[in-house]
């Protein structure tokens, strides 16, 4: 077993690797391909630290006893997509103190005309009109805060997050600045394919888990059947077939995928979910799709994608039985990324002056 301890100076050499997902609703393929995949490939190279951010979740109304099913439900979601904890650090936000006690620090070196930029409080607060928090506002402020306790020099994420991540790299900057050198500076780590899944009935829009359309979001534990009634029913266009040329331009020419893309998004997202759940080339996805008309191109992205999530979902259904081990793999991460933030604040704390005992 390849185990890293956190603790251990030797592995405290490897570049440090933090990300975090929400626990509101379950995984979707969306977070698997922007993110998720991403964090599993890293583990072997790099010292990660992923977390399951609760705090940033009661930005949004959340009903209590939902929250706390969700949060373990992840847990074992994110083992079964092949988080492997005794190669990373797994832990759920509010069990380490110091995230919320940095941000705190990080909110009173952060501009109110700087989080008023940010086009995800723009889209939440227009979502959720009635309910407009100061939480919502300094939300990339907390994620400044995950990112920046635990010296990260990479941050693998979806397309979505990346004006928090430049933001999170200013906030470091004018600390460093100020101060003098406390915060690495993270570095964003976004997938060429996979940085922007879909949503299946309104293809110009990112896939979301808060979809009011059940049809538009692939859940990782949706059975076979829901996956592949969900691509069947999935929204194209009524353009042109494609043809075995187009993919060969496309192999050599990634821009020439990328405009096709947005330029027929429905087709584009199911062309690159393809990609996504067999690993196939472009040229190879030709001899597959070319010619084909948009019904069969469905069903053979349907039953591809049914058979690359079962897997996750048979482990995930016996991951989930064992609640004590659940808990158990929580309280040792807690304690491992307690360490390291311990010291991140600690530094913090003194450079701004306040007074220790
Ligand atoms: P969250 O919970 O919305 O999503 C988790 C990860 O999934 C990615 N993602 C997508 N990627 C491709 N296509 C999509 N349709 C799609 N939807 C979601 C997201 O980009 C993300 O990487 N603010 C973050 C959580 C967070 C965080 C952090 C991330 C809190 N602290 C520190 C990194 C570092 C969020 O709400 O992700």
């Amino acid at each position: 077993m390849n185990s890293v301890n956190p603790f251990d100076t030797k592995s405290g050499n490897r570049p440090v690797i933090l990300s975090g997902i929400q626990p509101t609703g379950g995984l979707h393929i969306g977070n698997l391909f922007g993110a998720i995949k991403n964090w599993v490939a890293m583990q072997d190279e790099y010292q990660c630290f992923f977390t399951i951010v609760d705090l940033h979740s009661i930005t949004i109304k959340q009903v209590p006893a939902e929250l706390r099913r969700n949060t373990l439900e992840m847990t074992a979601m994110l083992i079964a997509c092949g988080i492997d904890t005794d190669k990373s650090v797994l832990f759920v936000q509010s069990h380490v103190p110091e995230h919320a006690q940095l941000a705190w620090v990080l909110n009173c070196y952060t501009g109110m005309g700087e989080l008023s930029r940010m086009t995800q409080f723009k889209d939440k607060s227009v979502q959720h009109s009635e309910n407009i928090v100061v939480g919502l506002f300094a939300y990339p402020v907390l994620m400044a805060a995950d990112i920046l306790l635990y010296q990260a020099d990479m941050v693998p994420v979806g397309e979505d997050q990346k004006q928090h991540l430049e933001l999170s790299r200013d906030i470091a900057q004018r600390f460093n600045h100020n101060y003098s050198d406390t915060f690495k500076i993270p570095e964003p780590y976004i997938p060429q394919t996979g940085a922007r899944i879909m949503s299946l009935q309104e293809p110009t829009k990112k896939m979301s888990k808060s979809d009011g359309n059940t049809k538009a979001t692939i859940f990782l534990t949706d059975s076979d059947e829901e996956i592949k009634n969900k691509i069947r029913r999935a929204v194209t266009d009524s353009g042109e077939l494609l043809t075995e040329k187009d993919f060969e331009i496309f192999s050599v020419n990634q821009e020439s995928f990328s405009e096709f893309i947005y330029s027929r998004p429905g087709l584009g997202n199911l062309i690159s979910l393809y990609q996504l759940a067999t690993s196939k080339s472009l040229n190879e996805i030709g001899k597959d799709l070319a010619g084909k008309g948009f019904g069969d191109i469905k069903s053979i992205v349907a039953d591809a994608m049914a058979n690359h999530l079962n897997p996750t979902r048979t482990r995930y259904n016996e991951i989930r039985k064992d609640e004590n081990k659940l808990k158990e793999i929580l309280s040792a991460g807690a304690e491992k990324a307690h360490a390291v933030a311990f010291k991140t604040l600690r530094k913090v704390y003194k450079k701004v002056g306040f007074y220790a005992l």
